[in-house]
């Protein structure tokens, strides 16, 4: 059997929300070995991200590239085939189903996967209210799941919060990357949406992105390996 603390360094998504490239390089020396995955999101897009993505992986790492595309069909199609050719394993659009059935188009025979945004962590039900979607967060979540599941992609990002009922609805033909994420007793800062390492894993999710918990912290190789025991803790059987 896998060693549960192997299992989670695998399921650990690192986010690279820095305002340099400089400064996320540091990060990954930092965490060595214990981290494999990491997240390129729009904070680095414009300074150097692309480029970011290409070293990562030459090192060997896996690059999930959190770009959350929302655009005209053929826009997506084009930007998600581009970024097919940069070899990140992940990718993220809107979970809406034309956006999404473009992004599986674009990514044709790649081995990239394709991950539909459902709600963003950081919403509440005032926010989605505010959109115009007249139900609760967790209905939105799961109608998007559910189209996502019929056109294709290949996961959902989701608060863990839904992680259990999407489980319901989409067994384990979708994958699950949760967001917003807080070791017990950590601050939640702009995350309304939250649950703890032990909880998002026990819930279902396949895979957890975790950034300020890690990058903001005074030692973040600790915080990593105080997280990935967590994320063991509830691999294990009872
Ligand atoms: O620092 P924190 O752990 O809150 O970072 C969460 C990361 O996950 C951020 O990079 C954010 O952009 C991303 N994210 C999210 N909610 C989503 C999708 C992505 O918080 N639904």
């Amino acid at each position: 059997m896998t060693d549960p603390l192997d299992l989670a360094r695998e399921k650990l998504i690192v986010a690279l929300d820095y305002w340099n490239v400089e400064d996320a390089k540091k990060l990954v020396r930092d965490l060595g070995d214990e981290v494999s995955f990491y997240k390129i999101g729009l904070g680095l897009q414009l300074v150097g991200g692309n480029e970011l993505a290409r070293e990562l992986i030459a090192q060997g790492k896996r690059v999930f590239l959190d770009y959350k595309y929302y655009d005209i069909a053929e826009t997506v199609q084009r930007a998600v085939a581009q970024a097919a050719k940069l070899n990140v394993t992940f990718l993220t659009v809107h979970g809406v189903a034309s956006i999404m059935k473009a992004a599986v188009a674009g990514r044709g025979d790649s081995d990239m996967k394709v991950f539909g945004v459902t709600v963003l962590t950081s919403m509440d039900a005032d926010d989605i209210s505010e959109m115009g979607f007249e139900c609760n967060v967790e209905d939105l979540v799961i109608a998007r799941a559910r189209k996502a599941l019929e056109v294709g992609v290949d996961g959902v990002i989701a608060s863990a919060l839904e992680a259990a009922e999407l489980r319901k609805h989409a067994s384990n033909k979708l994958m699950i990357v949760s967001p917003g994420i807080r070791p017990t007793g950590g601050a939640r800062h702009d995350q309304k949406r939250v649950a703890t390492p032990f909880e998002a894993i026990r819930a279902g999710a396949d895979y957890l992105v975790l950034g300020r918990p890690i990058y903001a912290a005074s030692d973040p190789k600790a915080a990593a390996q105080g997280i990935i025991r967590e994320m063991a803790d509830a691999l294990r059987p009872d």
